[in-house]
């Protein structure tokens, strides 16, 4: 029976020796050391050895499982290759996983809207800029020539943090992105004071579109909201002129969206411009459509009054300003009938756009 053992040994370690693969050094393992292999049916065997002989037979049968088993894992640390289970699924791990599953994120449409609408300006020579959305009156109404009997200053018509009864600068959630040409305005004043290269306020021209939410206490329906985003552009510098503004407009909507778009203003009437108008582009929303008048929003010149309450001298500069909703037009474009879609997180919605 021991000259079986060592028959088995014998062989072992040739085939050891020869095995050059992963896929070789597994057979092997199969065949000698596995729980059907040639060590196992020998271990098995002991029952049938003569009782004198059993100890010894069961010693050196074990010494040989021990002695293969340590010299497989040497092999297979020295070749490098692992074993495959020789049963089960194979797993491939470069294996790309399933995309539906891992709820791949994107961005609202409001946002990416923005974006874009930053982007075209950004290429036209605008600045982002930001402002609090939380104001005082008078960033969002005072400086903006807004006297203070003016019906848009209503508590009923505005978030007011502080009682504007009884506080002298009440705060408030700002109604309008306007309020950041004030800040603007001023900062680009301040920074000019003592600049012995500033003229009448400021030292070189101001250019900024300012994209944010605004707050006013609407009754909710499909084309209002309490909150919605609007985007502000004001560029200030000398001889700016109202054709500068028309063009600004022109040159944006031909940009966003497309070379047939057209552009028109009618008069109209804002405390802080003057001349004031309303903007309609007339635009291919999207393919399937045909070209159609869209009301935007409003622009003008800077009131001097505006100019004057921010430290800039309306006689050397002049300035033009606009302002629109993002919502209005990212429905248009995307052919949404309600505003409410857009903030109620309804996945099937959102996922579609
Ligand atoms: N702030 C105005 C609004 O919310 C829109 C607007 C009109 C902005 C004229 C402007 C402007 O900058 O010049 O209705």
């Amino acid at each position: 029976m021991l000259e079986a053992l060592d028959q088995i040994e014998r062989e072992a370690h040739a085939a050891l020796e020869a095995a050059a693969d992963g896929a070789a050094l597994e057979a092997w393992r199969i065949a000698f050391i596995g729980p059907k292999g040639r060590v196992k049916a020998a271990l098995g065997a002991t029952r049938e050895v003569p009782a004198d002989q059993r100890a010894a037979y069961g010693k050196r049968v074990n010494a040989l499982a021990a002695d293969l088993e340590a010299r497989f894992k040497q092999k297979q640390g020295s070749a490098g290759a692992a074993p495959r289970p020789s049963s089960g699924p194979r797993v491939d791990l470069t294996e790309p996983g399933v995309v539906e599953s891992q709820g791949l994120g994107r961005r609202h449409i409001v946002l990416r809207v923005r974006d874009e609408l930053c982007d075209v300006f950004a290429r036209m020579g605008f600045n982002v800029a930001q402002g609090p959305e939380v104001e005082d009156d008078e960033h969002n109404f005072v400086k903006l020539n807004i006297p203070a009997d003016h019906p848009a200053r209503d508590p009923a018509d505005n978030f007011y943090v502080d009682d504007p009864a009884r506080t002298q600068r009440p705060r408030m959630l700002r109604s309008q992105t306007s309020t950041v040409q004030i800040r603007i305005m001023e900062q680009a004043s301040a920074a000019a004071r003592g600049n012995p290269a500033a003229v009448g306020g400021l030292a070189a021209p101001i250019r900024i579109v300012a994209p944010g939410r605004v707050y006013r206490p609407d009754t909710v329906d499909a084309t209002h909201s309490f909150m919605f985003h609007q985007i502000e552009g004001l560029a200030v510098d000398r001889g700016t002129t109202m054709a500068e503004l028309k063009s600004t407009l022109l040159h944006f909507a031909r940009a966003y969206f497309g070379p047939d778009t057209e552009v028109r203003l009618r008069p109209s009437f804002f405390p802080f411009t003057e001349p004031s108008a309303e903007f309609d582009m007339k635009i291919r929303l999207r393919p399937d459509q045909p070209v159609r008048w869209m009301e935007l929003g409003g622009c003008g010149m800077v009131h001097p009054n505006v100019l004057r309450a921010c430290g800039i001298d309306p006689e050397v500069w002049t300035g033009f300003a606009f302002g629109f909703g993002i919502e209005r037009l990212a429905m248009g474009k995307y052919g949404i009938p309600d505003i409410r879609m857009l903030y109620e997180n309804d996945l099937r919605f959102l996922k579609q756009i």
